[in-house]
């Protein structure tokens, strides 16, 4: 998949699936599935590091990750997050992280919102680097929004909302996800634009999905939003995988004979 196959899924109404992923042993996963991309979001910090937020995400921890997915899914679309502050640093700063990123794998970099770096995503996108936008519940901003609040549930936020995602599309982003927005709101914003929205808790009437691998996975149980549906029960099947190893060496069965060697 590249950037023209994601406007033509559009056009053609053919839905399209991105999941997150931090690690070389979930990308071989994922690289060996039908999804038809991969983000490397900030929620790394959170899924990975253990932190309540995105924002102690840095350039570093991203390319990392980055590169880590990179090695183990050489067959995907790859989008990297921009950390927060970078791309409100000027152009110079944000174009190292697109450096970084690029260096690291990536095929595209994402950017949280829109007011006040405009020119940003114009010049990232004008460099010829796939940018994708990212509008309503932008987890950068969870302490100004008050929490993790849907949005646009108002005409006036819903109305901002979709004049965002057409400026986001004017600066030449490819395509945009629409996290955390009432569904209506997020079917406006679909029909708004002409490029490939992704949504995240946004409903249906969107052009595609996106979910945080360890969440689809069932690979964590702290927390569970409304919109997450749970594919299969990962975290119970792991527990129970470490529960019959301590088991098996405690009562003598680990390693058996064919498991020994002579
Ligand atoms: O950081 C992330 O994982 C994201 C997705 C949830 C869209 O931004």
């Amino acid at each position: 998949m590249n950037v023209h196959d994601f406007a033509a899924a559009k056009r053609d109404g053919r839905k399209l699936t991105f999941t997150t992923c931090y690690d070389w042993w979930s990308a071989r996963i994922l690289n060996e599935s039908s999804v038809d991309g991969i983000l490397v979001g900030d929620s790394a910090a959170m899924v990975m590091h253990g932190h309540a937020t995105t924002l102690p995400a840095t350039p570093e921890m991203m390319s990392l990750h980055i590169a880590a997915v990179a090695r183990g899914a050489p067959d995907k679309f790859l989008i990297g997050d921009m950390p927060f502050p970078w791309h409100r640093k000027g152009i110079s700063a944000a174009m190292d992280v697109v450096d970084a990123f690029l260096t690291a794998g990536a095929h595209a970099v994402k950017l949280e919102g829109i007011e006040g770096h405009e020119e940003i995503v114009r010049h990232i996108a004008g460099s010829g680097v796939p940018v994708m936008g990212h509008v309503g519940l932008t987890p950068q901003s969870v302490n100004a929004l008050g929490g993790y609040r849907v949005q646009g549930r108002s005409e006036d936020a819903a109305e901002r909302l979709v004049e965002e995602s057409r400026q986001l599309e004017q600066a030449g982003c490819f395509s945009l996800v629409v996290e955390g927005v009432a569904s209506e709101t997020a079917a406006a914003i679909t029909r708004a634009v002409s490029i490939p929205t992704i949504g995240i808790g946004a409903g249906v009437e969107v052009d595609g999905q996106v979910l945080v691998f360890h969440d689809l996975a069932g690979l964590q149980r702290e927390v569970r939003p409304k919109f997450v549906r749970t594919f299969s029960d990962g975290y119970g099947m792991l527990l129970k995988a470490v529960e019959d190893f301590d088991r098996a060496v405690k009562d003598g069965s680990f390693p058996a004979g064919d498991e020994t060697y002579e």
